[in-house]
Parts: structure tokens; C-alpha cells; sequence
């Protein structure tokens, strides 16, 4: 490589001339040039500050990285103010800006071997004495930084990373959601530190948020870290008590006294003090034990109940960091090494369009099977009309898809060279002409809907939605039975399900008597299931399972329900605004109370039994928190007992709370009830409460 630096200095004299700089460039360098300026700052605004990345991290990188070589040939003074300088901005209005003591950087980051081994290179240079210098490895977590203010080891201030030298205040969101001590306990605590991590989302609770979504009709959220993103800066306290956070700290800003001699010492004081820190943070000598640290890692994320992309290499001595000083977005202390997501290539075969329970259309790309991540691939989403157009994406390409956490394999680009001459831009348009599907675009949005809310591929979504899991729960009839029984036109809708006798079945190819038999009998069985399930498998839009639980537990019938005004429904702890207007709306359709009135006819109880002794419930109109782990109780297990007694469960602790049922490693969740004087009990005491008959 050529080393530009002296010219570079000569030019930053007459930089005033920025146009002088550019002369060293070819007019197609400097056309590329600007071109990656705007993309990179498109994409800085889109993952940063929106939240809703458009591409993978990978594919940002490899645009930053070409930028940056690009601008080694600019004069200092021009590239600074270059968005690959910068570290990216995720301020929004809504919130107070708050100054960083000590300013939040970035990190450098690689994807190879050899630049690693560089950056150790670079700070052998540095300290030539020690021949192997001592690092801390941690896990790179995907998901977004923070900063929390302790005052004499009390919480004061959560501030998020913003352009790094102030950020969003965030204080209130971090109490309602992210899981950590407001109290630091244990040894020798500072009287102010600004404690540094990273605040994620774990798959089970991104999993569970978009199940919610699906159920209501609502697009997924694509992976954790953008939901994270998004969720810090929620401003409805109601949206943001029903998601939940974790955090774990790996570094500090200003620190009074300045007690810490080694990064190392400062995560043993975090542990002591019973803040999150990760489990997997080795300590290694020499570049090539860390290269065997950085494997180690690798092998065991998949067990890693969170999202994490890669290691991060830190010196040790907080002096030598000091030394080494920083670049104006990044330490020269640490560097980010990053594992790429998998990917691989096959034949884009066709592509076809899904189409959703509230008739919104997504295209999506058949392919040639293909093994990516340890598991076989053959469909991956296209997300709209516009994705495809900007990557220019054509059936019979050879394709390169992805596949990168939690989310859906994803079709990254067309390898164009390989594509034959005869090829055609691809149209949906026609698409949705070929297949006789009348649809239009949802104005302002990229996606296209059925006009026709009856559709008959809408209908057939729905009943596969009202028997699934989440909802009726009704064994043997998945979306292959709900398609066979449409095809053979013995169901229009779900409530014909209980019209069906084993007679209508066992005619059908592939079912003998048994079972036909079996589906019967599950959907007979179905008839005594829970009131929300079936509230939920309405295809109510906006309602998931909680705010049918929500519902139920207020109103207790479908009548009840039905006959409430939109006004008087939003009054509902967790109903909120729009759920109530949908619900109402629903209701007041004629074709949806003729399709109630018709469940009705086939003995679905659409209440719940009358109480015994009305009001004696232990925990009626109750709200608990269940935080830590129990001895003998699961999450889903206790949140049955909470809800059977006649309480509803809640994330996250609140003055409305009216217990904390709290077991082992119970976090930050504990010390705010203690602190609002909300009643902790265990699981012992939860036992004796649910089956005593005061309440
Ligand atoms: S240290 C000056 N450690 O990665 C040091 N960052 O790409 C800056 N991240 O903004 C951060 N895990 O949001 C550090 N173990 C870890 C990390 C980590 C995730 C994030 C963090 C940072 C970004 C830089």
C-alpha cells in the first residue's frame, strides 16, 4: 500500500480549496466518492436514529470501509466531516439532550485475521517493552449503547449514546424496562460513575413480541437489535411497560475517586456490585491467545440467549489505554472483530406473493434449496415492491441470501454477472396481474394490499390463525387441513369448522378413519377453551393474546365485549387508543356479528362461568410481577396460577403493581418494588396466597 500521509499534509494547507483535494482523484473516484457519502449518511439516519436498517450489517460495512479508502486521498479537514468520521446520531426531539462526561466512541472493526494481527501491531509499537500485551475479550452484543449515571450507588440517569458527545435522556424507559440494580450493593463503591453497556433484547421476548404481532396483523419486527433500538425510545408508557430489556456493562466514563487500575478489575467491581456483566469475558496474552479467545467465542454464541456479532479486543490497563489514546470516533485501544453472517448462493427459482390475514401482499422468493446456518433454505422474504427494485432482483438469478440471528433468511443481491442476457427487470404489477390478485398500494407505505377484504386466501389465513397455537390451540388442524377443507368447500370461515362431522372428513384424500376421527374430536374440544384464545383467533386487527387477556378479564363475555363503547373499552388497564377503536370497529360490522351469532349457534361458550362466589378470586383486578428464577414454578406456569386466580401478570414493577413475586437473581425489578413499597413474595408465599380464601 502506498502511504498518502505527506501529501495529505501538504493539501491540508490549501484545504480552504477543497476542490484542489479532489484533483487527486479520478472523476470516477470522486463521483464514487459522493456517492457513498450519501449512502452511508442514508444509512447511518435508517439504522441510527430510525432504528430500521434497510441492509445487513455486513453489506453497511463493506460501503464504510470502501468510503474510508476513498477519503485517505482527501485532506484531513474535508474528510472530517465525512458521515464514515462521525459516530452515528441516534438524538430524537422527543427527549432532553444530556451531555456524556466522558464522550461515547465507536469502535473500529474488522472482519479478517490479518488487520486484527495489525492493530496488535500498532500497539506493540507503542509498548515496545512488553512483548505480549495483556487483553480482555469480550462478546460484541448486538444490540445499543448506554450510559448509566450512579451517584453515591444510586441510579440517577440513563443517557444513550446520541452522537457521542450528548445523548437522548432516557431515564424513564430505562426504570419501565431494562433490567437492572438502581442500587449498587457490595464493596467500595464510587461516588460517581457513568457505567457503559450495551441494552438488548433476548430472542424469547423478541419471539414472543412479534407472535403478538402476528396475531394482530402487524408486520414483525426484522431482529432484536433494531426492536431495542426502537423500544428505548418509546413514548407510550403502556407499549413500553409490555416490553422487556436486558443490559450488560462492560465499561465506564468518569469515575470518582478513580479507583480501577485494569478494565479487568472494573468488571470484577460490576459483578460484585450485582450488575450485569457477560459470562463469557476471557483475559488473554499475546494476539495469538486472543485469536484462540475470539474461536472460543465464536463456538460458544449459538448457546447465547441474545444476539451477539462478534468480539471485542480491549487492552487491559486503563494508563495504557489512555496512551494510546483515540482516533475522533474510536479508541486505538480496542478493535471490534466481527463474525460475518452466513451466506451462500442459489437460483432465484420464482417469485411469489403471500398473502397476510389483513390482505397486505409480500413478495417472496423461491429457491433452490440451499444450506445456510446448519439449516436448509428454500424461501426467503423479499419485503415489498421497492426492496426488490433497488436491488434489482430478477427470477433466474443466482442470488446471495443471509441468514443472521432471529432473522428470516433475506435476499441480499443479484449476482448480476451471471445473469443471462435475456433477463427482464422483474414487475410485481404484473405479478399481481398474472395471478388474478386486485390489489393496490397502500398510499404512503411500500406495501401493497387485496382490495377485497374477503378474499378468499384472507379467509383461509384467518381460520389457519383462529385454530394455531396462540389462539384455539386445535390439534390437527394446521394450514395444510385448512386448505384441504376449503378446497373441498366444506368451510367458508371458522365457525364452519364445528359444523364439520367425521363423515365430511374421512372422504377426503389422505384421511383415513382415525384421523378423521382425531380433527373432530380436537375441534369439539376446542368448544371449552379459554375466553381470550378465542377472542384472540377473531383477527381482531391490533389484537394480540395480552390485550384479549386484558379484555376478558375486565368484561368476562363476548357480549360484554361487543356492546361497550370505544371510550368506555380504552378505559381497560392495557387497552389502549387504537385497540379499543379496532375492537369496537369489529364489533360493530355486521358480517362479523352474524359470524359471532354463528359460533354461538354451535355451542361455543362465549362467556366465562358464572364465579361461584362473584369478587372472591384471590387475586381479582390484581396486577403481579413475576421476576428471577423459582424454585418450582416456570414463567408460563406462574402467569397460569397469576391468571386462573384472577390476576393479570405485568412486565415491569410499577406503583400499580400490587405484588413482586420474586425467586432467585431477582434483579432491579426487586430493589424498585422495595423502593415503592410494593409486597415481594416468593414462591411459597404466592402458594399460600392463590389457595387462601382471603384476599
Ligand atoms: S466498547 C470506546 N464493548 O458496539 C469503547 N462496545 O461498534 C466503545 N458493543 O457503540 C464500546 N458490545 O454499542 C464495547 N463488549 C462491548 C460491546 C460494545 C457491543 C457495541 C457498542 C458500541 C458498538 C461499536
Amino acid at each position: 500500500r502506498i502511504d498518502r500521509r505527506p501529501r495529505l499534509h501538504l493539501l491540508a494547507l490549501v484545504s480552504q480549496l477543497p476542490r484542489m483535494a479532489s484533483t487527486l482523484m479520478t472523476p470516477t473516484q470522486r463521483n464514487r466518492l459522493s456517492d457513498l457519502q450519501v449512502q452511508v449518511a442514508y444509512h447511518n439516519e435508517r439504522y441510527f436514529r430510525n432504528a430500521a436498517p434497510e441492509i445487513s450489517d455486513f453489506a453497511y460495512d463493506a460501503l464504510k470501509r470502501e468510503l474510508l479508502e476513498l477519503e485517505a486521498l482527501l485532506p484531513d479537514s474535508e474528510a472530517s466531516t465525512s458521515p464514515a468520521q462521525q459516530v452515528g446520531d441516534d438524538r430524537l426531539d422527543a427527549f432532553t439532550t444530556v451531555a456524556h462526561r466522558v464522550p461515547m466512541m465507536s469502535l473500529d472493526n474488522t472482519y479478517n485475521q490479518e488487520e486484527l494481527f495489525a492493530f496488535d501491531e500498532r500497539l506493540r509499537k507503542r509498548f515496545p517493552d512488553t512483548e505480549k500485551l495483556p487483553y480482555v475479550i469480550e462478546p460484541k452484543i448486538d444490540g445499543v449503547a448506554i450510559s448509566l449515571t450512579f451517584e453515591n450507588g444510586t441510579f440517577t440517569r440513563a443517557v444513550t449514546r446520541g452522537n457521542g458527545i450528548e445523548g437522548d435522556d432516557i431515564t424513564e424507559n430505562a426504570r419501565l424496562m431494562i433490567d437492572f440494580p438502581e442500587v449498587l450493593t457490595g464493596g467500595e463503591i464510587p461516588e460517581f460513575i457513568e457505567i457503559r453497556g450495551e441494552i438488548y433484547m433476548t430472542y424469547e421476548e423478541f419471539n414472543r413480541i412479534n407472535t403478538e404481532r402476528d396475531a394482530s396483523g402487524k408486520t414483525r419486527y426484522a431482529n432484536p437489535r433494531n426492536l431495542t433500538a426502537g423500544s428505548v425510545k418509546l413514548l407510550d408508557r403502556v407499549d413500553a411497560r409490555n416490553r422487556s430489556l436486558n443490559m450488560i456493562a462492560y465499561g465506564m466514563g468518569t469515575c470518582e475517586p478513580a479507583v480501577f487500575i485494569k478494565l479487568s478489575d472494573l468488571h470484577r467491581s460490576l459483578a460484585n456490585w450485582n450488575f450485569p456483566t457477560s459470562p463469557m469475558v476471557q483475559q488473554a496474552e499475546g494476539i495469538e491467545s486472543v485469536w484462540e479467545a475470539i474461536h472460543h467465542l465464536d463456538q460458544r454464541r449459538a448457546e447465547f440467549a441474545y444476539p451477539t456479532d462478534g468480539a471485542v479486543i480491549k487492552l487491559d490497563p486503563l494508563t495504557w489505554q489512555k496512551e494510546a489514546g483515540a482516533t475522533a470516533k474510536a479508541p486505538r485501544w480496542a478493535i471490534a472483530y466481527k463474525f460475518a453472517a452466513e451466506q451462500a448462493e442459489t437460483l432465484l427459482e420464482a417469485i411469489d406473493v403471500q398473502i397476510g390475514r389483513t390482505g397486505k401482499l409480500t413478495p417472496v422468493a423461491h429457491l433452490k434449496p440451499v444450506l445456510v446456518a446448519g439449516t436448509t433454505v428454500s424461501r426467503a422474504t423479499l419485503h415489498n415492491e421497492d426492496e426488490i427494485a433497488r436491488k434489482d432482483i430478477r427470477v433466474g438469478d443466482t442470488v446471495v441470501i443471509e441468514k443472521a440471528g432471529e432473522i428470516i433468511p433475506q435476499v441480499i443481491r443479484a449476482i448480476t454477472d451471471r445473469r443471462d442476457s435475456a433477463s427482464q427487470p422483474f414487475s410485481f404489477e404484473a405479478l399481481l396481474e398474472e395471478r388474478g390478485i386486485d390489489a393496490e398500494r397502500i398510499p404512503g407505505e411500500a406495501a401493497w394490499r387485496l382490495k377485497d377484504a374477503d378474499a378468499p386466501e384472507m379467509l383461509r389465513r384467518r381460520v389457519i390463525h383462529f385454530a394455531s397455537r396462540p389462539c384455539m390451540d386445535i390439534e390437527h388442524v394446521g394450514e395444510a387441513a385448512v386448505n384441504m377443507l376449503f378446497d373441498a368447500g366444506l368451510i367458508e370461515d371458522a365457525s364452519d369448522l364445528y359444523r364439520l362431522r367425521v363423515e365430511d372428513i374421512e372422504p377426503l384424500e389422505r384421511y383415513a378413519q382415525k384421523s378423521a376421527e382425531n380433527m373432530i374430536e380436537a375441534i369439539l374440544e376446542s368448544k371449552k377453551c379459554e375466553l381470550w384464545r378465542f377472542i384472540h383467533g377473531l383477527s381482531i386487527p391490533h389484537i394480540g393474546a395480552q390485550s384479549a387477556k386484558d379484555l376478558v378479564r375486565f368484561f368476562r363475555s363476548v357480549s360484554a365485549i361487543s356492546a361497550t363503547s370505544a371510550e368506555d373499552l380504552e378505559a381497560v388497564d392495557g387497552v389502549g387508543a387504537i385497540v379499543a377503536e379496532s375492537v369496537h370497529t369489529w364489533f360493530k360490522d355486521e358480517a362479523n356479528q352474524a359470524l359471532i351469532e354463528r359460533f354461538r349457534q354451535h355451542g361455543l361458550e362465549l362467556a366465562l362461568p358464572e364465579r361461584e362466589d362473584s369478587g372472591t378470586l384471590q387475586l381479582d383486578g390484581k396486577t403481579v410481577v413475576i421476576t428471577g428464577t423459582l424454585p418450582s414454578l416456570s414463567r408460563d406456569e406462574a402467569t397460569a396460577l397469576v391468571e386462573q386466580a384472577g390476576g393479570r401478570t405485568s412486565g415491569s414493577v410499577s406503583k400499580k403493581t400490587d405484588y413482586l413475586l420474586a425467586g432467585e437473581k431477582a434483579g432491579s425489578k426487586l430493589s424498585k418494588a422495595e423502593k415503592l413499597g410494593v409486597p415481594v413474595i416468593d414462591e411459597a408465599a404466592f402458594r399460600s396466597l392463590i389457595a387462601s380464601d382471603e384476599t
